[in-house]
């Protein structure tokens, strides 16, 4: 297709490191082709509530605009998790919120800027967006970006490596103060309620004890396994607790529940460091990983498949393919309809090779 284009991009949910290498791809791929590229600031506000920004919502996206910014982490037309335009928090007069679906509203205000297209960069949420819209007859094509790993029909999203290399880091910091104090160090990782994050980065990080969401955990278990180590003269362990493990016949911590937003989960490796410290006597500390997981400069690997994902979605609109999302399909870049994207989210299965590599060297999932 030659045919002039005018086309928006946005990144919404939580950042990732990636996403000025994605907005920087499809801007340089928009330019060669004539085609004209606005960013909406904060995932859809900058349409929604033009009058908040002095710029008008919308950033032209140039040469000069995405220079330099391939390894800068966060996003420079800015996101938001409480701006889902299905689900908008809207303030009443008593300071609660309602939610309110303001899809048709964006989606003319997207016409009246004669916009062509959109490129939709977010995880499971911001997919699900993409879908309603593309249902409703505008053209998008969706970019899979979350640290959590958790979207289907991608082999990864980018933003992931990073945070699990990050991870990792952390994890050989607190082997040697763990083993100084003879301490147990609980290590809690973001990733809702998949355990990636905490399967991969405990797996290379040399866990003893890895709590995922697929796994619920005894805790008896994990104080035995603690104690098993010490009979053998190790006397230190270190525990690695994704944010959504919990468990056997237990819930996920959740910090809050807000309108307009996805529930927060958080604080359970709190509970874990202070159970395993009760049952083993031994001094258990914890560190949440939290945010600086997200932040930062993404890796080799997330700077390139970000770059890729991101020329591929303009190669998309190119040739006219509509309501599908990019994805790592090795060794090459494909598209899946968002219909199928969105059907379910990708846990961690548990007949996988890296659980099956975890049981082999002997760490503990704490069943
Ligand atoms: O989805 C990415 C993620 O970082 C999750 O791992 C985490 O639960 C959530 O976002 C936290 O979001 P925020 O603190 O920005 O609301």
């Amino acid at each position: 297709m030659n045919k002039h284009m005018k086309i928006a991009i946005c990144t919404g949910g939580g950042d990732a490191p990636g996403l000025n290498a994605v907005i920087r791809a499809a801007t340089l791929a928009s330019i060669r082709r004539d085609w004209e590229i606005y960013g909406i600031r904060d995932g859809y506000n900058g349409l929604l509530m033009p009058e908040e920004y002095p710029d008008g919502g919308l950033v032209p996206l140039t040469p000069e605009r995405v220079r330099g910014i391939t390894h800068l982490g966060g996003t420079i037309i800015g996101t938001t998790n409480r701006g889902n335009p299905m689900k908008y928090p809207v303030k009443n007069f008593d300071g609660s919120f309602t939610e309110v679906d303001r899809l048709d509203e964006l989606i003319r205000n997207f016409q009246l800027h004669n916009f062509d297209a959109l490129i939709s960069v977010g995880g499971d949420g911001s997919m699900a967006i993409a879908k309603a819209l593309s249902d409703k007859g505008l053209w998008v094509v969706g970019v899979p970006k979350t640290i959590d790993n958790d979207l289907e029909k991608t082999v990864i999203t980018f933003g992931f490596d990073t945070a699990v290399g990050f991870a990792v880091e952390c994890l050989d910091r607190l082997h040697s103060t763990a083993a100084a104090h003879r301490r147990v160090m609980v290590v809690e990782v973001m990733g809702r309620y998949a355990g990636w994050i905490a399967l991969e980065a405990g797996v290379a990080g040399s866990a003893d004890i890895i709590l995922i969401p697929e796994i619920p955990y005894d805790i008896q278990k994990v104080a035995a396994k603690i104690e098993e180590r010490e009979n053998r003269g190790r006397d230190f362990s270190i525990v690695v607790v994704a944010e959504g493990a919990r468990p056997k016949d237990g819930t996920f911590s959740v910090i809050s529940r807000e309108t307009g937003r996805a529930e927060r989960l958080g604080g359970v490796g709190e509970k874990v460091a202070a159970e395993i410290q009760e049952l083993t006597g031994k001094e258990a500390r914890t560190v949440v990983l939290g945010h600086l997981l997200r932040g930062g400069a993404p890796s080799r690997f997330d700077r390139l498949i970000a770059l890729r994902f991101g020329a591929a979605a303009v190669r998309a609109l190119s040739e006219d393919r509509r309501g599908v999302m990019v994805a790592l399909d090795p060794p090459v870049v494909n598209y899946v309809p968002l219909e199928e994207a969105t059907r379910r989210m990708k846990t961690v299965p548990l007949d996988c090779d890296t659980i099956h590599t975890a049981y082999d060297l002997g760490i503990s999932f704490g069943e």
